[in-house]
């Protein structure tokens, strides 16, 4: 085992922790078909990915864990590093390393050992980078132009929302320099797992303080992919649910779904469990007289991307007492001794309190991930800088991988179906 760990580069927490990392992997692997078995299969023997290295900077789950080891059946040399530092599952790094996969990444590292973990993977000299969040990329083009300007990096991708939008801001000003594949955006992707994944997410939330939602009030800020998934499920709980809005389509689409609509600052006095997945800023103001308008023992749990949909900050220097009273929730005691419990640092819950997204929806996203990787290699000399839309065939070829692997079969258009509605000849 020893000398083949030194043929990989690595930090992580704890070598001793690969075992259980093994069994996850495993019971993360069986669940995923169509990544972990009818990709990798025939990534193994065509080899599509070889001599291309590849830079994660992704959620280390057990499901990411399948991705990367799909990859590198592919030919890929991976190197990862932990999108978020509170996500990271130790036990996964560790099995990793043995599977000869560069690992960077501990469960809690600070700010800069954040940055330090990316910049080992950036310094390996990627060909593909995928990235969770925009800060791998973002720091590509900060601190190692050298990288796209000698055409090193042939294509990029981004798993989330809030990374994809940071992207089109940075095409917008004419700042992205990199061919960008927003796998966020793909029906396979964001209409299961942000849905779905996340909208299991309460589940994360009732793990972090064991509580009951039946007979609750729950307030869901946003009512997107996200958290209109949050609201269906938090609803099926048995849980009234308030859900706050800036789109005045989404807002109509809640108040017609049969959830109460209503300001922020109307609804936060009435919150039991306050749930924000919304890419935004300060849904909560951060102003101390309105967070004493929260109700006693009120539980705040973000799922959104980065910790400022909820003014974490703000809540703590207002705080006259932070205790952990278990991992990951803390008890915040305001000066009129309020007190509100505070899920994952405000950082996103399904992931630190829980394992994050259940095993059978990511295996569509990592498929996207694994076929976008492949696609990029096979047509790299055609890609340029700037935003690149997934193919729909691609998109597709998933959607069907996975209706296959629940034996599902459907529909295909005759010729005469797919010439009428491509046409507009027939009416009346
Ligand atoms: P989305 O764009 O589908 O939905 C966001 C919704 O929030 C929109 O309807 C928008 O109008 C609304 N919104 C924006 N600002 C608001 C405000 N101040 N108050 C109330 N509503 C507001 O985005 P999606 O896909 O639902 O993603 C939301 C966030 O969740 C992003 O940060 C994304 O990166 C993250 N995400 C988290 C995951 C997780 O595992 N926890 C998984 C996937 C995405």
């Amino acid at each position: 085992m020893k000398w083949e760990l030194k043929m990989v580069d690595y930090k992580i927490a704890d070598e001793s922790l690969a075992e259980k990392g093994r069994e996850a992997l495993y019971i993360a692997e069986i669940k995923m078909p169509v990544t972990a078995k009818v990709i990798r299969e025939r990534f193994s023997k065509e080899k599509p990915l070889k001599g291309i290295k590849v830079a994660g900077c992704l959620h280390i789950t057990k499901e990411t864990g399948n991705l990367v080891r799909t990859l590198k059946a592919g030919g890929a040399e991976v190197y990862l590093c932990g999108s978020n530092p509170l996500s990271t599952q130790d036990d996964v790094a560790a099995a990793l390393i043995e599977e000869q996969i560069n690992v960077f990444a501990w469960h809690g590292n600070t700010t800069e050992e954040f940055y330090w973990c990316i910049r080992q993977c950036l310094k390996a000299k990627p060909n593909i980078l995928i990235d969770d969040g925009a800060d791998m990329i973002v720091t590509a083009h900060k601190e190692f132009p050298e990288l796209i300007e000698s055409g090193t990096i042939i294509g990029c991708q981004e798993e989330t929302t809030t990374g994809v939008k940071r992207f089109r801001a940075m095409e917008k000003k004419g700042v992205l320099k990199v061919p960008l594949f927003p796998v966020n955006d793909a029906r396979c992707k964001n209409q299961f797992d942000n849905e779905l994944g996340t909208g299991q997410g309460v589940i994360a939330a009732i793990y972090g303080m064991h509580i009951l939602f039946a007979g609750k009030t729950v307030v869901i800020a946003g009512y997107g992919h996200c958290s209109s998934g949050m609201a269906l499920r938090a609803r099926g709980l048995g849980a009234h649910v308030i859900v706050t809005e800036v789109d005045p389509i989404k807002a109509l689409q809640a108040k017609f779904a049969g959830y109460e609509v209503m300001p922020i600052l109307k609804a936060l006095s009435r919150a039991d469990i306050l749930l924000t997945a919304t890419g935004c800023k300060h849904v909560i103001p951060p102003n101390p007289e309105i967070f004493e308008t929260f109700k006693d023992g009120v539980i705040l749990g973000n799922l959104g991307h980065f910790d400022i949909e909820i003014p974490t900050k703000e809540l703590y220097s207002y705080a006259k007492e932070v205790r952990t009273i278990r991992k990951d929730v803390e008890e915040l005691t305001f000066p009129s001794g309020k007190k509100v419990y505070l899920l994952a640092q405000g950082r996103l819950a399904n992931l630190v309190l829980s394992e994050g997204h259940p095993s059978e929806v990511m295996d569509m996203s990592f498929a996207l991930q694994s076929l976008v990787s492949e696609y990029m290699v096979k047509n790299r000399e055609k890609l340029k800088p700037g935003i690149i839309e997934i193919p729909k065939e691609i998109d597709d070829r998933v959607g069907l991988l996975k209706l296959e692997s629940m034996g599902v079969e459907i529909d295909h258009l005759t010729e005469e179906q797919y010439n009428y509605i491509h046409g507009y000849e027939e009416g009346t």
